[in-house]
């Protein structure tokens, strides 16, 4: 009855339109994730376009030639902190990688030409050669949705992590949000079973804290920082002692490793001071002026791109678990059952999803330290099938660095 109500206040009570014709077991299975779902997502659909009055202004970088001068002092104060275990590293694995293609975890794709060199292989080989470095397994979380953990943990487990101590790992599932069709109804997926899809990669702090394996290895290691860094670069640097270095001996709450644009309408966020406090524009918003916008000695003004790896201060991420990030809507492809109870598989979107993002954390910090990196040697994202971004560049980039593929 209770559930009911609930619905029918959310004009949502199509949810539990075939539960006449399911088992007692299916319709407590119903009833169970409609009571643990978040609703309140969808009433992000009604809020419409926020009026921006923000006041966009350039951020300093530490550039490339900056960092060179202060390399080994950055590399030995990040690897004493990486030998005292202050630092976490965490992967968000928990996304769908729809633009690959691919039916599995994305980190099982295998970018092999000659041998199989599977995207998480690269991943943990990157983070062995900082285990080597500094003598110690450095703690690592890896989030997951409920769509891919079983598959991802056992493939890993299968892999025997690449090398990696398996006491040093730890999975959590990140939150689900309910997909909603183009008027704003909740989908079902089955008729025991509501469509949902991943919330988006900007919740992972609540979703780990949430689990209590991962919130144990939190505190058992006292770490004071988490390096959160996507799935699909494999080129990045993880746990990178000199990033580490120069962001603790700066005195920052969080730090982004960035690469200089190509040009200065590439498609990437750059970072930038939003009323003052560290922040990323997306590119759809850099107007023509900002984007080729330039100080006294001709460099661009805003002309650091983000490449999801964040070094966050553990006080930082406490102080700021309870702020609402933004709720993005993006419309995609979603299977689900019709009013006849017919399975659909759409040829064109059909629904919105609900993402929260981990850049919206940045502009919840007082201050954020762009670092440069060489995207040449730091940055081959695998984001779809051919072109850019794709295996194939990635591959390219890979052979560049020196990589056997
Ligand atoms: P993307 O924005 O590339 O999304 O994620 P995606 O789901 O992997 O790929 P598409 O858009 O469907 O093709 C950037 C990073 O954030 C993670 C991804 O796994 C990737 O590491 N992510 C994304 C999550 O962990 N959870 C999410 O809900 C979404």
């Amino acid at each position: 009855m209770l559930i009911r109500k609930k619905l029918e206040e959310l004009n949502q009570l199509h949810l539990v339109q075939f539960e006449k014709e399911i088992s007692d077991i299916e319709r407590n299975q119903l009833y169970n994730q409609i009571n643990s779902l978040d609703f309140s997502y969808l009433q992000s659909l009604n809020q419409g376009e926020k009026s921006s009055e923000s006041v966009i202004t350039p951020i300093k970088a530490m550039t490339i030639s900056e960092i060179q001068k202060q390399r080994q002092t950055f590399e030995t104060i990040g690897i004493e902190a990486l030998k005292n275990q202050e630092i976490g590293i965490l992967l968000l694995a928990g996304g769908m990688g729809t633009r690959l293609g691919s039916d599995k975890p994305k980190g099982m794709f295998n970018i092999d030409k000659t041998k199989n060199v599977y995207i998480f292989q690269r991943l943990f080989e990157n983070t062995l050669e900082v285990v080597k470095k500094c003598g110690k397994f450095i703690p690592f979380f890896i989030m997951t949705s409920e769509s891919n953990n079983a598959e991802t943990i056992e493939f890993l487990k299968e892999h025997n992590y690449f090398g990696y101590d398996e006491n040093y790992i730890s999975f959590f599932i990140q939150d689900m949000a309910p997909c909603v069709d183009l008027s704003g109804k909740v989908l079902l997926e089955e008729k025991n079973k509501v469509a949902t899809s991943p919330n988006g990669n900007g919740g992972w702090f609540n979703s780990l804290l949430n689990n209590k394996e991962a919130h144990q290895m939190l505190k058992k290691h006292n770490l004071k920082w988490i390096n959160v860094f996507a799935v699909d670069n494999v080129l990045q640097q993880i746990a990178d002692p000199v990033f580490i270095g120069a962001t603790l001996s700066g005195g920052y709450e969080v730090s982004s490793k960035v690469i200089r644009k190509v040009d200065p309408y590439e498609k990437v966020g750059v970072m930038c001071l939003k009323n003052g406090k560290p922040s990323v524009v997306e590119y759809i918003d850099l107007t023509e002026e900002m984007a080729t916008a330039v100080d006294d000695n001709g460099e661009r003004l805003y002309n650091f791109g983000v490449i999801l790896n964040y070094l966050f201060s553990i006080d930082l991420l406490y102080k700021i678990k309870d702020k609402k990030l933004p709720i993005h809507i993006v419309t995609k492809k979603v299977n689900h059952i019709n009013e006849k109870g017919e399975h659909v598989k759409p040829e064109t979107p059909n629904a919105h999803k609900f993402e929260m993002l981990c850049v919206d954390m940045v502009e919840l910090a007082s201050n954020c330290l762009p670092f440069e990196v060489a995207r040449e040697k730091e940055f081959a994202p695998i984001k779809n099938k051919s072109g850019v971004d794709s295996v194939e560049s990635a591959q390219e980039l890979l052979e560049e660095n020196g990589y056997t593929l």
